[in-house]
């Protein structure tokens, strides 16, 4: 027995940003952002469009899809780094009291861009112990939210929006077949929210305004994106005996296009294995391999059988990826 996913959704804030409307408020140009991303778009969720509201909204969608109940659903997993409220209560639980489901377990996962990875193994583990049937998984950010839109080296990177799946059990060979989570805390101070815990916490007129904002060390964090999604992607092949021809698509965290093409050249696996969105989307951080997933799913392009590979990296340092047979 494992753990599989039976069906994908999401939802986009309708608001898309253009890197040409951007440009008119930040000093930036659609050639640069292009260029130095693949990013041509972004969607910014407005003032309503909360994540629980936009986690809510996909997890709709995937039960629909599922043909099940929100009463099917025994767990509900979050990964975000923007909940609704920063410390607590989970925005699982908002999820949970929105969709009126009763006697469920609900918990958030933080770990950044790589959050969703994480999930899906915490729902799969979840499932294999027997603790649940039905779960649903969601990556969802607001990061428009926490973006510091006077600082183009990050406001021209990121997007809102919510992925979800819902896992059901699935004989063994299917589904969540392995994956790999990984950690290095020493890259803790990369890519951060440098001031608003307990061990930074916020000083009125003291704390700088810039702050209050994601930090982002972009090369620093570009070597080690380049470096992990190679790693994390042959780890998963060699595990499992599979060859880049085996693999019908990577499924990458969209970050930037040019940190996949760096690795699919060091890996030696074609781009077109790669489903890339950034263009549409931007970087979503926990949202952006459903997302991808959703908009594949939509596509028609995820037939039974085929075998994806996911990778997530980003703040934490987080990494890790799923090898799923679909
Ligand atoms: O989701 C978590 C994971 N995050 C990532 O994976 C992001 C990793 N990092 C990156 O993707 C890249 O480092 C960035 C996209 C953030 C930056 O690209 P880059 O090619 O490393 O640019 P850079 O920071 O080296 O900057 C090059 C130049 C600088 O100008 P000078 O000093 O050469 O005159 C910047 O000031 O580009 C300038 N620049 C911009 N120009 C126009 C930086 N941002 C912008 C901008 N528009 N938005």
């Amino acid at each position: 027995m494992t753990a599989g996913i039976a069906s994908v959704g999401s939802y986009i804030p309708a608001r898309r940003v253009s890197n040409e409307e951007l440009s008119k408020t930040v000093d930036t140009s659609d050639e640069w952002i292009r260029t130095h991303t693949g990013i041509g778009n972004r969607h910014i969720a407005s003032d309503k469009e909360t994540c629980s509201y936009m986690a809510t909204e996909a997890a709709k969608e995937v039960l629909e899809k599922a043909g099940m109940s929100k009463d099917d659903v025994d767990i509900i997993i979050v990964a975000t780094i923007t909940p609704d409220y920063r410390d607590f209560p989970a925005t699982a639980n908002l999820v949970q009291r929105n969709l009126g489901i009763g006697n469920i377990g609900s918990f958030d996962v933080k770990a950044a861009c790589t959050g969703f990875v994480y999930g899906l193994e915490l729902g799969r583990g979840l499932i294999l112990a027997g603790t649940a049937k039905n779960i649903l998984v969601i990556g969802v950010e607001k990061l428009s939210a926490i973006t510091n839109w006077n600082d183009r080296g990050t406001a021209v990177l990121f997007g809102d929006g919510a992925g979800a799946v819902v896992l059901t059990p699935r004989v063994k060979g299917e589904g969540i077949v392995d994956s790999v989570l990984r950690t290095d805390g020493t890259g803790y101070d990369a890519l951060n929210m440098p001031i608003g815990g307990t061990a930074t916490p916020f000083i009125p007129g003291e704390t700088p305004e810039e702050d209050l904002y994601i930090y982002m060390d972009g090369q620093r964090v570009y070597n080690f994106a380049v470096k992990v999604n190679v790693e994390i992607v042959m780890e998963l092949m060699k595990r499992n005996g599979l060859t880049a021809d085996d693999v019908d698509y990577i499924v990458p965290h969209q970050a930037n296009y040019r940190i996949i093409l760096a690795a699919s050249r060091r890996a030696k696996i074609p781009m077109e294995k790669y489903y890339l969105n950034m263009e549409e989307f931007a970087n979503t951080s926990s949202a952006s391999i459903p997302l991808a997933l959703a908009e594949m799913d939509r596509k028609g392009l995820l037939k039974k059988g085929m075998k994806i590979l996911t990778v997530g990296f980003g703040g934490g340092l987080t990494y890790g990826g799923n090898y799923i047979v679909w």
